[in-house]
């Protein structure tokens, strides 16, 4: 799987790009809200220099016109770099935004995706990721799991080289789900990370082993002190 961060935070962004193999960080007003009143492009220049030109940046726009929508992409591709995916609503204005990006060769991220042919439709119109949001339309009573399998399903059958980024998650077994049904990659939280490590069990095996190998060797003697 391909595993990115779902938040504009420096700290833990450089925090888990220390030790986890991330493919890249994404980001809506909701999460760029979180950080206060930053200054958005030089902070999402710094997000860039700390993961670097091989992760993709994920970057929403916030306008309802695909005019406006354009006009927000092309400050961000000069503002940030060229190489941002531009997050796009997936709404009738925003698939012009999609289709129009694609010609111009910039990347584009499909979000907001609640349906199967809301999917479907940003697959043809050339997005580079769909993101579907897992427990939003888990709250709506809708089968995200399904969905989700539908997508890559669509992805399939069309040759596309579209991949789904799963979104929205509020516990680990929906990230499960999403790769099991198909998703290629999945965006996360880092509380939900932190969650995702925090195994007691795991802890307490880890301890058990130290403990027996310390009986043998001695107290706190490590291998390399052998
Ligand atoms: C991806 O970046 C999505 O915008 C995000 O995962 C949505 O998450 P939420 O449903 O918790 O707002």
């Amino acid at each position: 799987m391909k595993l990115m961060l779902d938040t504009a935070n420096l700290e833990a962004i450089r925090l888990y790009q220390d030790f986890l193999p991330l493919s890249g960080v994404t980001t809506n007003p909701s999460i760029i809200k979180k950080e206060g009143r930053i200054d958005f492009f030089a902070h999402l220049r710094q997000i860039r220099q700390i993961i670097g030109r091989d992760q993709s940046l994920h970057v929403q726009v916030i306008a309802l016109t695909a005019q406006e929508m354009l006009a927000e992409a092309d400050a961000v591709l000069d503002k940030v770099d060229r190489d941002v995916y531009i997050k796009v609503p997936v709404t009738a204005e925003g698939l012009k935004v999609i289709k129009l990006l694609r010609k111009s060769g910039v990347h584009t991220t499909a979000t907001a995706v609640y349906s199967k042919m809301q999917a479907h439709l940003a697959i043809a119109a050339g997005a580079d990721y769909v993101a579907p949001y897992y427990n939003r339309m888990e709250n709506l009573n809708s089968d995200a799991a399904a969905t989700i399998a539908a997508i890559a399903d669509e992805i399939k059958r069309t040759a596309s080289s579209a991949q789904i980024l799963g979104a929205s998650y509020k516990n680990i077994e929906q990230i499960n789900r999403t790769l099991e049904a198909g998703g290629q990659a999945v965006t996360v939280a880092p509380e939900l990370l932190e969650q995702a490590l925090a195994l007691p069990s795991v802890d307490q095996a880890v301890q058990a082993f130290r403990n027996d190998w310390f009986a043998v060797f001695g107290e706190e003697k490590t291998i390399a002190d052998l």
